[in-house]
């Protein structure tokens, strides 16, 4: 059996990679969601410890793949008095709450000697960066592609391997309102597939990345963006 903890397992591309494991024999699955699920607030900074521990619980003390996925997308207007609290709430959920998981999950498999598998769900604005109202967001998934590469580099020879994947738009919500929160539909011209990405389409590359991919792909960054990006 493969244990994975999945935070952010309550909607959008979360939703669709709990669906995915689920769909696989041999996985065991603990979710962080706030309704259905492990709840956790990653506003909050113990958050990620107790959430660590209540899914170790949960997942009889044994923990063999995280995937940190859950994230705000919230604006944040350069003019705005809130500036500063807004860039460090964003930074401390999308980022600091990973960081606090993932440094959980690398000691564990160094304890364990066994290892273990990292997803973190990243974007593309880590490397094409954001709106003018997004500073924080793409410096956040930034961060998020660096600190996976270093955990990659450092613990590979523990057979602790680290992947990032960085989708583009990918269609979470209602459509209309998902593509009027994002630009509306000057987003499709410039995706030259013509569409935003499908939350399966995310959610069968995590699948892959958290169970199968080969671990000499590890420190790997897969995007997801219908070209809208290439690098
Ligand atoms: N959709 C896109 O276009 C897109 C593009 C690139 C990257 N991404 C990334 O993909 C990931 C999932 O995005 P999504 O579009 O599926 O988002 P979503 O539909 O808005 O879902 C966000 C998830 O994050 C959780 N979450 C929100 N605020 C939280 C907080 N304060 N503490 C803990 N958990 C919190 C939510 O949990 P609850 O609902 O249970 O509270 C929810 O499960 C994010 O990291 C996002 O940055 C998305």
């Amino acid at each position: 059996m493969v244990n994975v903890l999945l935070t952010g397992a309550s909607r959008g591309i979360g939703a669709a990679i709990a669906a995915a494991l689920d769909a696989t024999p041999g996985v065991t699955l603990a979710r962080h969601a706030t309704a259905t699920g492990l709840a956790a607030d990653f506003a909050e900074p113990d958050a990620p410890d107790r959430l660590w521990h209540a899914a170790l619980d949960r997942l009889g003390g044994r923990i063999d793949v995280l995937i940190n996925n859950a994230g705000v997308f919230e604006a944040n207007p350069i003019d705005s008095d809130a500036w500063l609290d807004e860039w460090e709430r964003t930074l401390r959920i999308n980022l600091t709450a990973a960081a606090a998981l993932s440094r959980h999950a690398v000691r564990h498999w160094r304890d364990g000697g066994r290892g273990g598998r990292l997803v973190n769900v990243a974007s593309r604005a880590a490397y094409r960066g954001d709106s003018p109202a997004h500073w924080h967001y793409a410096a956040a998934k930034a961060g998020m592609v660096a600190m996976t590469k270093t955990i990659a580099r450092g613990y590979a020879a523990e057979n602790i391997l680290a992947f990032a994947i960085c989708p583009g738009f990918t269609m979470t919500g209602m459509a209309d309102d998902y593509l009027a929160s994002r630009g509306g539909d000057r987003l499709l011209a410039d995706i030259p597939l013509g569409r935003v990405a499908r939350p399966e389409e995310v959610a069968e590359v995590a699948r892959f990345l958290a169970l199968s991919a080969p671990p000499s792909m590890t420190g790997a960054v897969l995007d997801v963006n219908g070209a809208s990006y290439v690098r």
